[in-house]
């Protein structure tokens, strides 16, 4: 037996119905010698009956505040907003090692109670390359929203609708492919899609939707570096029907669309989906909006002198629409990290997390430490 107990906590932010345990890594956590103790939880996506057949030992809300403090802690997102000291290693994405706003009440809770962050957004293999992330099912979801969105501005004068969460993607490619099917009757063709960042994460979960969607092969136009090397604004954008951004930022470059490219009576555009969502981004390649949107409002309307209409679809948070199968994926890739928990302090992946946490912490301003 490894002796290490993993708490799954209930999460607490609004709507989030993912989850950072799932049964099938409980099970394989289980077999492994591990305990697994997890909160029941009205939101998450699985039900506590999931866990339970695995042989996960269920516990009520809120819990982990007084497991014993050799208990490892594993969640998803941020904790509630509170104030008093944390006393254990705490395994989940807090958001706050880039100078979030607030950084400095949400990090110093852990030195102040002789805890541990061990942040998932940081945890890295020995190139530097994220574990786990859930780009594939960001992209997956946005490619799916903006052909919906597509099909929806053809056969209705008011905005794109709010959206839930789907049970899973068998049900939101069926609603996709209805979609397509009703705006193709009204344009007489297949949208053209062009994805960038095509051979990222994200990318290839667009690509994929657009493959289970039925869009044949040539309509899905797949851009990455070699591609964008010449530099925007492009045209193929414009005389495309939707345009996915999925790149990863790191550097200002020439935007891939502005207004005065927008500005022709050719454009064929008319929905963007910015997956890589830089929204606030002073480099952000596509400076035609300036807000977020969410799963209540998906879209946001260009200001564009021409027909036809043309809105973004901006939401940070895609992967929340499809709540199930974007757990077991990012689930997956973190299992062979989590079953070496029991020796984590010897652990090159956990170790670098440790330090990032160690070297975060030292900037603390003092005053946050007392
Ligand atoms: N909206 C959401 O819900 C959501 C969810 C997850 C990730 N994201 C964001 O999506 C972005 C991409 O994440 P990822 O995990 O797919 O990254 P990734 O590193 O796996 O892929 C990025 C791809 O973009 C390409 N790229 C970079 N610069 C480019 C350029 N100038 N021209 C063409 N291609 C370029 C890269 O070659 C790579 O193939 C990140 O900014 C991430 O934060 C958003």
């Amino acid at each position: 037996m490894s002796g290490i107990t993993l708490h799954l906590r209930s999460e607490c932010k609004a709507l989030e119905h993912r989850s950072a345990l799932t049964p099938t890594t409980t099970k394989a956590l289980l077999d492994a010698g591990y305990t697994v103790r997890i909160e029941r939880s009205p939101e998450r996506i699985f039900d506590d009956a999931e866990f339970e057949a695995v042989g996960a030992t269920l516990v009520p809300e809120n819990t982990w505040r007084e497991a014993p403090a050799d208990h490892i802690i594993l969640g998803l997102k941020e904790l509630p907003e509170e104030d008093f000291p944390l006393k254990h290693v705490h395994i989940q994405f807090a958001h706050c090692y880039k100078n979030q706003g607030g950084w400095e009440s949400v990090l110093s809770r852990f030195p102040r109670g002789n805890g541990t962050l061990l942040d998932l957004e940081f945890l890295v293999d020995e190139r530097g390359r994220r574990v786990a992330a859930y780009g594939f099912h960001a992209g997956f979801a946005g490619a799916a929203l903006a052909l919906e969105n597509w099909a929806w501005q053809l056969t209705h004068s008011e905005p794109f609708p709010g959206v839930t969460a789907y049970p899973n993607e068998t049900a939101l490619i069926a609603d996709v492919r209805k979609a397509i099917a009703e705006g193709a009757a009204k344009t007489g063709s297949q949208p053209r899609i062009l994805v960038i960042g095509a051979l990222g994460r994200c990318g290839s979960g667009a690509v994929e939707l657009c493959r289970r969607a039925g869009i044949p092969e040539d309509n899905i136009v797949k851009w990455d570096m070699a591609e964008t090397a010449k530099g925007g604004p492009f045209k193929e954008i414009i005389e495309s029907d939707i345009f996915v951004n999925c790149i990863y930022l790191n550097s200002k470059i020439p935007s891939f669309v502005d207004y005065e490219s927008l500005d022709t009576a050719d454009r064929k555009l008319s929905v963007i989906c910015d997956v890589s969502a830089d929204t606030t981004n002073p480099n952000n390649p596509v400076p035609v909006y300036t807000v977020a949107t969410t799963f209540d409002k998906p879209t946001v309307p260009v200001e564009v002198k021409q027909e036809p209409k043309l809105s973004v679809i901006s939401i940070d948070h895609l992967p929340s629409l499809l709540p199930r199968e974007a757990s077991e994926a990012f689930g997956n890739d973190l299992l062979p990290s989590l079953l070496e928990l029991k020796d984590w302090k010897n652990v090159p992946v956990w170790q670098r997390a440790e330090k990032l946490f160690q070297d975060k912490v030292a900037t603390l301003p003092k005053e946050y430490l007392q």
